[in-house]
Order: structure tokens, then C-alpha cells, then sequence
């Protein structure tokens, strides 16, 4: 036993979040392993970053199970059977449910790439532009039934610069994603920050509650 946190990543596209996980847990002083990758799409390209790194990796298409039930059964089987401890939603385009989130009770992750709880959903980067906000960024926050809504752990800011298009914007959001995931879910896992009712509650003093929180220009 390494003692690691145990992390099961759910994607369902190019991963490159989950590329970020895995080369924290490369780290040998990083609290936490990636025990298994689960996509929901056979052919996204996060499986093949998984095969790289040397992780336990398996498509489970969602198309395929008669019911959400049927699949999100299958999904917790199959990250329990690896001993997944915690989950992190890394891309994965699917809201769970109850039943599944009571499996692994506040130990279910997301990142957002956006200041939530502003625009939800999908296309978050382009709701941004289009309301013309001058800050946008991106958010882990603790999972819940609804979309996006759960208690907020971490999040980083970044400028919207004139000219922007969703491509730039997007890609300016997933460079503090990339940074700010492997934080949060070492908050998490070492129990820095825990979900509590509703809400997330911090268990030591500010410098790491600072911690959660990027500002544009902050150095490192
Ligand atoms: C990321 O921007 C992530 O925040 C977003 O999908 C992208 C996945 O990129 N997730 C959501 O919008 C969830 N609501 P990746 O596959 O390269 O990590």
C-alpha cells in the first residue's frame, strides 16, 4: 500500500486535465494515484493518455446500457472493483445521479471552466463572451445532482482581452485549469477541505484556504 488517495477520472474527450492529474501523481511528494480512467466515449483521446501513463483504462459507453441507472451501476462497479476512493470529473459530459454520488459521498470532483456559478452547462467559455464579462475562469467544486451546483473548492481567474474568441478564451481557462485541479484535489483528499452539508468547509488556517483561490498576475 502507498498510502495514496485512490483517484478514478472519469473524460469523455481529449483529457488534457486528466494529463494534468496524472503528471502531479508522477510526483512522489503529490498525496494522491490515478487508479483507474473511465470514458464514456470509446474513442476520446484521455484513454490514450491513460495507456501512456501506464493506468488502468476502459471505455464505457453510455449509448450501450438501457438506462442511466444501468450505466452509472456499472461506472460505481467498476471504480469500486479498482479501489477508487475518490472521484474526479475531468471532462466528462454526463450529470450523475443520486445513487451514484451516495457511493462515493463527498468524495465526487468536477472542474468548470468557468466562475461558478455563473454559466453552467455546456459552452461556458461562450456564455462568458457573450454577456461580455471582463473576468472569466474556472472552478472544482464538490459534486452534486445538479449541473455545476455543488460546493465550490478552488478557483482561478483569468482576463478577457479584447479580441478574444472562444478558442483564446478557452485556452487561457484551461492553462489555470491545469494548475488548479491537482491543487484542489490534493485539498480534498488531505482533507483540507471537506463538503459539509452544503457547503465546503476548511479543517486548517487561511494560508491554505488562499490556496483555493488564483488571481490574474499571482506569480507561480
Ligand atoms: C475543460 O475545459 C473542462 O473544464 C470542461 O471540459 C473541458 C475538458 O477538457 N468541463 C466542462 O465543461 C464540464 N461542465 P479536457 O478533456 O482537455 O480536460
Amino acid at each position: 500500500m502507498s498510502g495514496r488517495a485512490k483517484l478514478g477520472v472519469l473524460v469523455s474527450g481529449s483529457g488534457s486535465n486528466l494529463q494534468a492529474l496524472l503528471d502531479a501523481c508522477a510526483r512522489p511528494d503529490y498525496p494522491a494515484e490515478v487508479a483507474l480512467v473511465v470514458s464514456n466515449v470509446p474513442t476520446a483521446f484521455a484513454l490514450e493518455r491513460a495507456r501512456t501513463a501506464g493506468v488502468a483504462a476502459r471505455a464505457l459507453d453510455h449509448k450501450t446500457f438501457g438506462s442511466r441507472a444501468d450505466f452509472e451501476k456499472a461506472l460505481g462497479d467498476a471504480l469500486e472493483a479498482a479501489g477508487v476512493e475518490w472521484v474526479c470529473l475531468a471532462g466528462f459530459m454526463r450529470l450523475l445521479g443520486a445513487d451514484f454520488l451516495g457511493r462515493f459521498p463527498g468524495r465526487v470532483l468536477n472542474i468548470h471552466p468557468s466562475l461558478l456559478p455563473a454559466f453552467t452547462g455546456l459552452h461556458a467559455q461562450r456564455q462568458a463572451l457573450d454577456r461580455g464579462v471582463k473576468v472569466a475562469g474556472c472552478t472544482v467544486h464538490f459534486v452534486d445532482p445538479g449541473m455545476d451546483t455543488g460546493p465550490i473548492i478552488a478557483q482561478a481567474a483569468v482576463p478577457v482581452l479584447s479580441g478574444d474568441d472562444e478558442a483564446a478564451l478557452s485556452a487561457r481557462i484551461l492553462e489555470e485549469e491545469h494548475r488548479l485541479y491537482p491543487l484542489a484535489v490534493k485539498l480534498a483528499v488531505t482533507g483540507a477541505v471537506r463538503q459539509e452539508g452544503g457547503r465546503t468547509v476548511s479543517s486548517v488556517g487561511p494560508s491554505v484556504d488562499t490556496a483555493g483561490l488564483r488571481n490574474p498576475g499571482e506569480p507561480g
